[in-house]
């Protein structure tokens, strides 16, 4: 299996498993897929419900009620989730009151179908309803089957203090905006997850304190489009209250950075037409930023990227990583490419080959481009790459992947980075791991080593995955 497949399905599938919080409660056993928005968004929903006397579970045998916080984005992941409810609903035939919900995005995309004609789930509930989750458990216990899939345009839960689930105790998520504007035409997002809004700043910058003082050493800032994170301004641009001040993006992240030196500050998702160079300058200045960006393009091809409705060209995407090289020359950059979209011909295909070769980026995510109902390309376009098309260019595209990922490993040896532990490396307990600020997997000798201190650790050899360190002193 190539490293990208590893981690595409660690970050686009692979269910969670929760820690027990306490014993003697009612239990919940929650699974979480699809993207880092979803994981966080878990931990919401773990804070409500041990409001509530909920002691979340690893083991799903003793669980009282489970929750599956499900992802839309491309039909396969949907799969592996009516899987699971498939596997579910055969312990319910032994335990009659075992409840089961659905969370997130197919939650919100197929509503009270999944109670109604298929019979899988009692609870349904969208992504800005979860602090209803209560009352509708409630419903449930009281024998109906129970519903709430509302949008809206303010829910942000920026007063609720997640509980950090499976956490290293080192590395978190804050989440600071919901939803998303783009419409993207692939995309299902803007139809689960609703309208873009973006959370009070100062409730942003009081949990990465917290998060500080309680011992965690970075932070990443979670939205779908981070560049269009604001607050106190509309739209349109109009300042709404004139006695408070104005934040973007480049603000946001200044105050964030400036809570400690020693908590590193990472961010996704950015946008190509959206990305500013004031971010960029905010990102050199602080050493604590992370110089690693997210820049997902999608396609090299600019007649595609309209099809996409992406808003940039291929040329403009390729002036935004001449800015980042400019700004910040150690910058480290990834991004997603979908293969296969509606109507895409070899030559835009080779576009994106092109593309990649010129940037050669650290790291991919790679799709098959899979049709979404609703959407504005299901509506428009015909997918008309042929299944067997579609995965050739796929592996094209992840075999020079590997290539690009394996040369900038290479291009690594020799060097030094500051990096942070975050725990012990899967493969022995003799060896830990870390990231450098570039985002590069660095493993090395344990030592004396504390996780969640800082270590200088030097390249000496690599997989296209993994950096192999031998340390050179500590922090
Ligand atoms: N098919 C394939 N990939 C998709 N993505 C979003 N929608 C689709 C789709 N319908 C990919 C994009 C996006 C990432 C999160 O998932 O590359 O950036
Ligand atoms: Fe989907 Fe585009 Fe919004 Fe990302 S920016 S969530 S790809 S619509």
């Amino acid at each position: 299996m190539s490293s990208n497949k590893v981690l595409d399905e660690q970050r686009q599938g692979e269910a969670t498993m929760l820690d027990t919080i306490e014993k003697g409660a009612k239990k919940l056993y929650l699974e979480s897929y699809g993207c880092q928005m979803n994981f966080s968004d878990s931990e919401i929903v773990a804070s409500i419900l041990s409001e509530r006397g909920y002691a979340t579970t690893r083991n799903a045998e003793e669980a009282d009620l489970v929750l599956l916080n499900t992802c839309s984005i491309r039909d396969n992941a949907e799969q592996k989730v009516r899987n699971r409810l498939t596997h579910f609903n055969a312990a319910k035939r032994k335990k009659p009151d075992l409840m089961i919900g659905v969370l997130g995005c197919m939650a919100e995309r197929l509503k009270s179908k999944l109670l109604e004609e298929e019979k899988l789930v009692d609870i349904v509930v969208g992504p800005d309803a979860y602090r209803d989750l209560p009352a509708l458990i409630e419903e449930v216990s009281d024998g109906r089957k129970a519903v709430n899939v509302l949008l809206s345009r303010e829910e942000t839960y920026a007063d609720i203090s997640p509980v950090r689930l499976n956490s290293n105790g080192v590395t978190a998520f804050i989440s600071i905006m919901r939803g998303c504007d783009n419409m993207c035409s692939f995309c299902v997002v803007p139809f689960t997850r609703g309208r873009e809004r973006s959370r009070d700043p100062e409730s942003i910058v009081h949990e990465a304190r917290y998060l500080h003082q309680e011992g965690y050493r970075e932070v990443t800032l979670l939205g779908q489009n981070v560049d269009s994170y604001r607050w106190n301004v509309s739209k349109k641009g109009d300042v709404i209250d004139p006695d408070k001040e104005v934040v973007n993006f480049a603000g946001l992240l200044e105050k964030v950075a400036q809570v400690a030196p020693d908590l590193r500050v990472r961010f996704s998702t950015s946008h190509p037409k959206d990305m500013t160079d004031e971010v960029l300058q905010t990102m050199a200045r602080y050493e604590n930023i992370c110089k690693y960006i997210h820049l997902p393009v999608q396609s090299g091809n600019t007649d595609v990227l309209k099809r996409m409705n992406r808003g940039y060209s291929r040329e403009w995407y390729l002036q935004r990583i001449d800015a980042i090289r400019r700004y910040m020359p150690d910058c480290a950059i990834s991004t997603d490419v979908i293969a296969g979209f509606c109507g895409e011909t070899d030559d835009e295909h080779a576009d994106t080959l092109s593309l990649m070769e010129e940037v050669q980026y650290e790291f991919a995510y790679m799709f098959k481009y899979s049709e979404r109902p609703k959407t504005l390309a299901e509506r428009k376009y015909q997918d008309d790459v042929a299944e067997e098309l579609k995965q050739r260019r796929l592996s094209e595209i992840i075999e020079l992947q590997n290539k690009s990922s394996l040369r900038r490993n290479k291009a690594a040896l020799g060097k030094t980075f500051e990096v942070l532990v975050e725990g012990l490396s899967k493969k022995s307990d003799e060896k830990l791991y870390g990231r450098n600020s570039q985002n590069a997997v660095m493993v090395f000798d344990r030592g004396d080593i504390e996780i969640g201190s800082y270590v200088m650790v030097k390249a000496v050899d690599c997989t296209s995955a993994t950096l192999i360190g031998e340390v050179i002193s500590k922090k």
